[in-house]
């Protein structure tokens, strides 16, 4: 089968930003090609993942709009939507064109504007993911759902409102060092259950925000990082795994693990035949400070239980055995839905290409993993990069 390479990355800043959706995927793509040493390339496909483009910004068609502005015209071009997971269901389809031969290079770009509109509004939008008849429709939201994921936990496995916070903490400590990241100040232990409720016991440091932002990667067969001169520099694409769970939470079996992370997983590990512990770096979708614990533990890391352990040795840290979400994760670097898988895919490229920001590279990573949760753990999509 063909190897498929990610040849060039970029991303622009994630936060509350002044450019429209369409400048914000036009400046990290355009990145990205220059990386990519594409600028002259001819792509065959855009892949865009959006979670909800027309109702976040108004703006519709978004994957022609953006080949047109990006002058990538005849491309085909495609707007991919898993939910929170859209942007590497984006980079599976653009893996899948590469390796079936029905493309050679692929701009794959993820992106999203959420402040345009205000929170409550951005907050009903969300909620559309999750089931409306048996989740949305009594009040629930992602957070409220988290929520209900993070009591069960800390009940089955004595997890306590101190241990939880060790998450957020780590995550703003890296996203502190990150260039790009929405919150770039470290908080204290304290802060997190002192800041303000929002679905108990998650307060607002354990949930991500809503942000803006744009990510890209290029897709590129073999002939065609050959071409752009990029065999030395990039990243081959080892895996993807991807699988969903029931729609509703009240229909899983169990609430402290997520299925569909299970499976989407164990599919990937067999693909790049590797095992959990063979990954040097990972960035796992911790959209509440919960999910990092139950996702480390569901991709294998770790066993049920105890992936706090792992946090509280500092193995999670950028020193560590096993370093998590070295730029912030979602709690810190921010989380423009649509565009989070494909930044999750950069950040881990230019960590085993050793350009990771300073103070966040991890010492000569080999193989690297990213996990990405659509809807309300149901449908999720794991990656494995090597060198
Ligand atoms: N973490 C840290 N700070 C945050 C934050 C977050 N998640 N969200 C907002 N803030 C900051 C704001 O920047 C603001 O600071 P400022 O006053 O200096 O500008 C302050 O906290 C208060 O913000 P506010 O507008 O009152 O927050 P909010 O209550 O409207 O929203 C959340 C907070 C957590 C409810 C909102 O960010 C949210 O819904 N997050 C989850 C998004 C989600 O579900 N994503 C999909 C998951 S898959």
């Amino acid at each position: 089968m063909e190897q498929v390479y990610v040849t060039g990355v970029g991303m622009t800043k994630f936060g509350t930003l002044d450019e429209t959706i369409t400048e914000l995927a036009k400046s990290a793509a355009l990145e990205a090609i220059r990386d990519s040493n594409a600028l002259d390339a001819k792509f065959d496909y855009v892949l865009v993942g959006s979670q909800n483009p027309d109702e976040f910004t108004g703006v519709g068609h978004l994957s022609t709009l953006i080949t047109d502005h990006l002058g990538l015209v005849p491309a085909g071009a495609t707007r991919v939507e898993t939910g929170p997971s859209a942007g590497s269901s984006a980079f599976e389809e653009a893996v899948a064109l590469v390796k079936s031969g029905l493309a050679q290079l692929v701009l794959v770009i993820g992106v999203e504007k959420m402040s345009g509109i205000d929170r409550g509004a951005a907050s009903k939008i969300l909620a559309k993911m999750i089931s409306i008849d048996s989740e949305a429709k009594l009040g629930g939201t992602p957070a409220a759902l988290a929520a209900l994921v993070a009591r069960r936990y800390m009940h089955d496995y004595g997890l306590s409102r101190d241990d939880l916070s060790l998450i957020p903490v780590k995550a703003h400590k890296n996203g502190a060092k990150n260039p790009l990241a929405h919150f770039r100040e470290e908080i204290a232990l304290e802060k997190v259950s002192a800041s303000k409720m929002v679905a108990d016991p998650l307060t607002l440091y354990d949930c991500s925000p809503t942000s803006d932002g744009a990510a890209s990667v290029i897709v590129a067969s073999s002939k065609a990082a050959k071409t752009l001169g990029r065999t030395d520099d990039s990243v081959k694409v080892l895996a993807v795994g991807h699988a969903t769970d029931y729609h509703a939470v009240q229909h899983r079996p169990c609430l402290t693990s997520l299925n569909a992370t299970v499976s989407a997983a164990g599919k990937a590990f067999k693909m790049a035949r590797l095992r959990p512990e063979d990954i040097d770096v990972c960035e796992l979708h911790d959209a509440f400070s919960i999910l990092e614990l139950i996702d480390m533990e569901d991709v294998g890391l770790v066993k049920p239980g105890h992936a706090i352990d792992l946090v509280k040795q500092g193995e999670t840290a950028i020193g560590g055995r096993i370093p998590v979400n070295t730029t912030g994760g979602l709690k810190a670097r921010g989380h423009p839905t649509g565009a989070t898988g494909v930044a999750q895919i950069r950040d881990v490229a230019l960590q085993i290409r050793g350009k990771a920001p300073a103070g966040l590279q991890v010492k000569s990573p080999e193989f690297a993993l990213t996990h990405n949760i659509g809807g309300f753990g149901n449908n999720m999509v794991v990656c494995i990069f090597g060198r």
